[in-house]
């Protein structure tokens, strides 16, 4: 599991949001009736699964582009939000592989990772604030863990830059007016128009602001911004967003262009982006949809979600490594070469607390043994078979345990083991402890953990 994915899990359980595992395979009109059947995603890009001999009428099957629509429709299947009355409140976070037909690049790619989080039954304004919040949070989790690892050698002012980009949609009192205007706007600028927004100006004409040919003439013109159209209502929400997270010190930026290419937003909308992912900078994204429950056979809940690209923030992060790598020659010396596959520690498991190495035959039942003791207590331990001792302690390094223990048959015979404690990057010199003791010493080293 990434570095990225075990982090936003342990954020989303600071919130209190569960697991929703929601399945890869979906039916097609769920797409097209919540993502918008006018929207690239469902036009373009879904991966539609035939099977050899289609049975007439059998329902089409495609591969999840995104993980909203199945959230909602499982949170309808589970019973929740089929009336207003009852336990329509519920958070979940998912965790999962998205498939989108594109043109790959960096950063793009036909089968990626998000992770997201989808709240329904509340309308207020806070719930919005703590998503874009936790966003935040994630961002200073991971800054502080990248910065704990030291194989990294990284400088101390290490720093993921992400900007928060909000804006609000306005709802179904208030848009209609706003696209009213978009359309005129579309229709007296028609011959500056793409064909793909050409096409759309009557159905999606939102989709103009951020047209991926050239929205720049658009947003530098006087095109109408939803933000100048909002309700009162609207007004007070986006407002009140902003208010939390001013209070909160999460730094973001008011685009006003922000349309997002999904349809079923309303009110709230924002991007994290990162200059570092070269043209496709969200790095993660989302809103509020108030009125997806409901378009999907439910009652009228809101919800409010967000999902992260778990590849283009490993890109920002490998990035940002990159710009702070600490000058070598003041790098502390490492006994024995380690890993410089940034990207590859980035994914790594969580370290064990111990790696153990097993030096010939006899050592290797103790060795055995010695790793089911410590994982009683709680450790995490790694247990190796030594064959020669240098490429061992190598691999056990690589593990970035904090203790290495080395057991050969001189240990065994004289009921010891070596134990060696990392410290820095640099491997701590060979410390005598009696195999009777030694479960006891770690524990004794970890309790604070
Ligand atoms: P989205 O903007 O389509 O929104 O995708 C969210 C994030 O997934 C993007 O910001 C990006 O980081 C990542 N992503 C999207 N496409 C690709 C790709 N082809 N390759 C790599 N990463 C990609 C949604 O999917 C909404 N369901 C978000 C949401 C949740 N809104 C409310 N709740």
């Amino acid at each position: 599991m990434s570095l990225v994915e075990r982090t936003a899990r342990d954020v989303a359980a600071l919130h209190a949001i569960n697991e929703m595992r929601i399945p890869l395979l979906e039916r097609i009109d769920l797409f097209a009736r919540s993502s918008g059947d006018t929207t690239d995603l469902v036009e373009k890009q879904m991966y539609v699964v035939q099977r050899p001999s289609e049975s007439a009428g059998e329902e089409t099957m495609v591969l999840r582009p995104e993980g909203t629509p199945g959230v909602v429709r499982a949170y309808l299947d589970l019973g929740f939000g089929n009336s207003q009355e009852g336990q329509n409140y519920q958070r979940f976070f998912y965790s999962g592989p998205m498939l989108r037909y594109e043109r790959p690049q960096k950063g793009r790619y036909r089968e990626f990772w998000q992770f997201g989080v989808e709240i329904f039954g509340r309308t207020d304004p806070l719930v919005d604030a703590e998503l874009i919040l936790m966003i935040d949070e994630l961002r200073v989790a991971l800054n502080q863990r990248v910065k704990e690892t030291k194989a990294f050698h990284i400088k101390p002012e290490f720093e993921i830059r992400l900007v928060t980009q909000l804006n609000s949609l306005g709802c179904a009192d208030c848009r209609p007016a706003f696209r009213e205007r978009l359309i005129e706007f579309g229709r007296s600028n028609f011959e500056r128009l793409c064909v793909d927004c050409k096409r759309r100006l009557t159905r999606n004409p939102l989709r103009m602001l951020d047209c991926k040919i050239d929205a720049s003439w658009i947003r530098s013109s006087d095109a109408p911004r939803s933000i100048d159209f909002l309700c009162q209502d609207c007004k007070l929400h986006h407002d009140s967003v902003k208010l939390f997270l001013d209070n909160a010190g999460v730094q973001y930026e008011e685009n006003p262009w922000l349309v997002r290419g999904l349809d079923y937003y309303t009110r709230t909308v924002f991007e994290v982006v990162s200059n570092s992912v070269g043209s496709q900078n969200a790095v993660a994204a989302g809103g509020r949809y108030d009125g997806l429950v409901e378009a999907l056979g439910g009652a009228a809940i809101p919800g409010v979600g967000f999902a992260v690209g778990v590849d283009r923030l490993v890109l920002a992060i490998t990035d940002a490594i990159n710009d702070y790598q600490q000058d070598r020659a003041l790098q502390p010396e490492a006994p024995i070469s380690q890993s410089k596959s940034w990207l590859g520690k980035l994914v790594r498991a969580i370290p064990p607390h111990a790696a153990i190495i097993g030096m010939g035959s006899a050592a290797l039942l103790d060795s055995f043994l010695l790793a089911y003791e410590l994982r009683a207590i709680g450790l995490r331990v790694d247990v190796m078979w030594g064959i020669k001792l240098r490429s061992s302690l190598r691999d056990a390094i690589g593990t970035e345990a904090r203790f290495i223990i080395i057991i050969g048959q001189n240990e065994v015979d004289q009921k010891v083991v070596q134990l060696r404690e990392m410290n820095n990057s640099i491997l701590g010199e060979p410390e005598p402890v009696e195999r009777s003791e030694i479960v006891q010493k770690l524990a004794d080293k970890t309790s604070s953990e």
